[in-house]
């Protein structure tokens, strides 16, 4: 038993010695960050980040992470690692947000560049791969954006995934995987998966370049293939030496049957009869191949406007293992979001106290009393 628990523990660590993280930063050691992230001189008046942990937090120290300061800005910010492509791998984004103010209109969303982003320039219009996170604005948008760039465009995810609108810190995560299934995790809870395909309605840019003539030569095999018989000639046959086409009539070759046809199998060559594995060399279109597929990756930022600032972002991970991801999710945003909504609801409960003290006190000195509501004071950090 005790070595069927050390196989175990040995098949973890295994698993976690081969997730590859290209970048993780949770703001751990003071004003270092300021080495590893370059703030955009694009505007002059594009808002400045601070570390902080804010107003209440579940650990002083690893709450820490950088938070907009000034109220109607756009804020521009990056950081830089050795640029990587996900081809044939899964790629998970994620990080954690909290709108600690009331959020009324503005940008929780982080986006992933690529390599040749210019930092110092950063600015609305940089190309970025990835777009990923809240944004709310008034009561209409209140959404989770999942927004892919793709053969020069943007294509934003159809489905309408919600964000959170309270005033704690949430864990956003993004999986794209190989196989074309995406998933979108809000703390840790799966809220959204599918088809990267399907949910981004990149079946109309098939369909488009499909009827392109020049991109598809399996489907002309394919109705041709329709068109055969199910058998041929058999071309490697010669003509019997004793052969009289007096008395026998002309030779013909015996007919061979011909393989069953699959889907994946197109003819190659229709005099050849042969059926070769198809080869999708030639088309533009590569289901497979391309989408969803980077290359090299190699900045992430905040790129965003907020009306009211003081948002939060922080442990800001790319790896290419989800289950190091949600073990970093764990770690972090797991260990500390308890204590976080403890110490909001000490604050609340102090905030009801003394407005209830203030009153009082305006009681006592005669003035009128009650003409201000108490809970209308403390800071709710419900919902809108
Ligand atoms: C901002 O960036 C753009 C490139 O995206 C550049 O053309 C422009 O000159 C930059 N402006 C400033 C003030 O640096």
């Amino acid at each position: 038993m005790a070595r069927a628990r050390v196989a175990l523990l040995w098949v973890c660590v295994m698993r976690l010695a081969l997730a590859t993280v290209y970048f993780q930063e949770e703001f751990l050691d003071g004003e270092r960050w300021r080495n590893r992230w370059v703030q955009s001189t694009n505007d002059s008046q594009f808002g400045h980040f601070r570390l902080s942990s804010g107003k209440f937090y579940g650990h002083k120290e690893k709450d820490k992470g950088l938070q907009t300061t000034q109220n109607g800005r756009f804020y521009a910010i990056s950081a830089r690692f050795k640029p990587f492509t996900n081809k044939g791998k899964t790629l998970v984004l994620q990080y954690t947000v909290k709108h600690e103010q009331k959020m009324d209109c503005g940008g929780g969303y982080v986006k992933v560049f690529p390599a040749d982003l210019d930092q110092k320039n950063l600015n609305g219009k940089s190309p970025y791969y990835i777009m990923f996170g809240p944004d709310i604005c008034g009561f209409d948008i209140k959404k989770v954006h999942v927004i892919l760039h793709f053969k020069n465009q943007y294509h934003e995810n159809k489905k309408s995934i919600r964000c959170k609108v309270d005033g704690f810190t949430h864990l956003y995560t993004l999986i794209l995987r190989p196989d074309l299934s995406y998933e979108v995790k809000v703390d840790g809870q799966g809220i959204e998966s599918g088809n990267i395909e399907y949910d981004w309605n990149l079946m109309s840019l098939k369909k488009t370049e499909k009827s392109s003539a020049d991109s598809k030569p399996w489907d002309q095999a394919n109705d041709k293939a329709q068109d055969w018989e199910k058998h041929f000639l058999d071309a490697s046959a010669s003509k019997p030496s004793d052969w009289n086409s007096e008395l026998d009539g002309d030779w013909q070759a015996p007919l061979l049957q011909k393989p069953p046809y699959q889907d994946g199998l197109k003819a190659e060559g229709i005099d050849k009869d042969i059926w070769l594995h198809q080869k999708m060399k030639s088309t533009s279109y590569l289901p497979q191949y391309d989408l969803s597929e980077f290359e090299n990756i190699g900045a992430i930022g905040l790129e965003l406007w907020q009306v009211r600032s003081g948002t939060i972002f922080d442990n800001f991970l790319l790896t290419d293992d989800e289950e190091y991801a949600e073990n970093f999710g764990k770690a972090t945003w797991g260990e500390t979001k308890g204590p976080e909504r403890e110490m909001d609801a000490i604050q609340a409960k102090e905030e009801v106290k003394r407005a209830r003290e203030e009153e009082e006190e305006e009681v006592m000195a005669g003035r009128f009393p009650g003409h201000e509501n108490p809970f209308s004071r403390f800071h709710r950090r419900d919902e809108l």
